[in-house]
């Protein structure tokens, strides 16, 4: 089989029918961005089942606006904590915090790859746009977006949130057994100590039956945070557009642009010349260099201060963008975000980065990208030292960014390594 054969099979083979699971075993249900990852994919050979997949997603908001990082379509053993610790309060079963927001960009995409997809897109608009409302209203903090759990910014124990990770007293959490260590070795996984504060921060907001304006007095966990911001901003100018071509009032997007622009440079750290997280509560920058500071391109800020600080840090690897700076003191080249490479964020970096006119690196981390997978099949994260496959294996997003972007023109460049991985 090609890769473009392999990766449609993956895709199809974590179709759950309406929404397609990250992997078997590890992630056995819809997670937000995996799944709009999934319908980009699913759109480059099989519209109709993309648009369907955002519409499953979307069907999972709540009345407040917010939607959820994971719904809990069918409940399954294999993953904790399910929907029973969570007790979200919306129309399927779901956890109680959000994901970054990219399903508009990539609406905009299929809309683009797919235009007899506009009637379903003009019915998702005025729902995304509640979910980003919801981000404006709770999570903002001087025009930055927050996240209220390590888990809502999807890089579930990078370095950015250790000091506020200190804070959180999970000494009563109780007792629970993990099942992610059953799938994947436990040293590419977090720790005990990070699942004690996952777990407390759950319990805190089952408290208050996940009411955001009482969450945010007894939330000891509050960061601004680069993924979140530059992930809005650039959601918030795709909707502008796709609200203009509908005939939408976009007066209110415009104004909300405006107000990240300003929050994104409030994630300026000059120390480490860099995009960095701030511990809000501690009203101090984390000092983190990670793949999320390399997402201002993506969300249309094409800034030179950054450049610096991001090459060295390619420079630093043989493949791609490191999930942390692998010069830091916390580098681990297997650890989930404390090091491995995430093709889903290479995707987010390299294309903004292509967009914005840096091709150089944009072009590299995209070859990068497509060598690993070439090598390595589908994983769901790779070391960026030597490419060893890291996590999940057969993983959908990583399936779709080879089908959207890594794979674009490489069938042909890539001799027997396309056969590779046949099996
Ligand atoms: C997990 O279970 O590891 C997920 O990343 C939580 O969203």
């Amino acid at each position: 089989m090609t890769l473009d054969e392999q990766a449609r099979d993956v895709l199809r083979k974590n179709d759950k029918g309406g929404y397609t699971l990250p992997t078997h075993g590890l992630y056995p249900y819809q997670w937000n961005w995996d799944s709009a990852f999934a319908a980009w994919g699913f759109t480059t050979f099989d519209p109709d089942r993309g648009w369907t997949e955002l519409e499953t997603l979307m069907s999972g908001q709540w009345e407040d606006g917010m939607l959820p990082h994971i719904l809990f379509h069918r409940v399954d053993p294999g993953y904790f904590p399910g929907p029973d610790v969570w007790q979200g309060r919306g129309p399927i079963p779901s956890s109680g915090i959000s994901q970054p927001p990219v399903a508009a960009t990539f609406m905009a995409k299929m809309l683009a790859m797919d235009p007899s997809g506009e009637p379903r897109a003009r019915a998702i608009w005025p729902k995304l746009n509640a979910w980003h409302r919801w981000f404006m209203d709770w999570r903002l903090d001087r025009g930055a977006v927050c996240v209220t759990h390590p888990w809502e910014a999807g890089r579930d124990n990078a370095p950015d949130w250790d000091g506020a990770m200190k804070a959180i007293n999970a000494d009563d959490v109780g007792d629970y057994t993990r099942r992610d260590t059953s799938h994947v070795d436990p040293a590419m996984r977090p720790t005990k100590y990070d699942y004690d504060r996952y777990l407390k921060l759950v319990q805190l907001g089952v408290s208050v039956n996940w009411d955001q304006s009482k969450l945010r007095d007894i939330n000891p966990f509050r960061v601004a945070d680069p993924t979140m911001t530059f992930t809005l901003l650039r959601a918030q100018r795709d909707m502008a557009a796709m609200g203009r071509r509908f005939g939408e009032g976009v007066s209110e997007i415009e104004g909300w642009i405006e107000i990240l622009e300003a929050g994104a440079e409030t994630l300026w750290n000059p120390e480490i010349a860099g995009y960095d997280s701030r511990d809000v509560h501690a009203g101090t920058f984390n000092g983190v260099l990670s793949n999320a500071s390399a997402l201002c391109w993506y969300a249309g800020l094409n800034d030179d201060r950054a450049l610096p600080a991001i090459a060295g840090m390619l420079n630093a690897t043989r493949y791609g963008l490191a999930s942390y700076d692998p010069e830091g003191e916390e580098f681990e080249p297997l650890r989930y975000w404390r090091g491995p490479t995430w093709p889903i964020m290479s995707y987010l970096v390299g294309s903004g980065m292509e967009e914005q006119g840096v091709t150089d690196l944009g072009t590299r981390i995209r070859d990068d990208t497509a060598r690993l997978m070439e090598l390595n099949g589908f994983a769901e994260y790779y070391s960026p030292l030597d490419g060893t496959p890291a996590g999940g294996e057969t993983f959908t997003w990583t399936a779709a960014v080879w089908l959207g972007w890594a794979g674009d023109n490489r069938e042909n460049q890539l001799g027997d390594a396309g056969c590779r991985q046949s099996n």
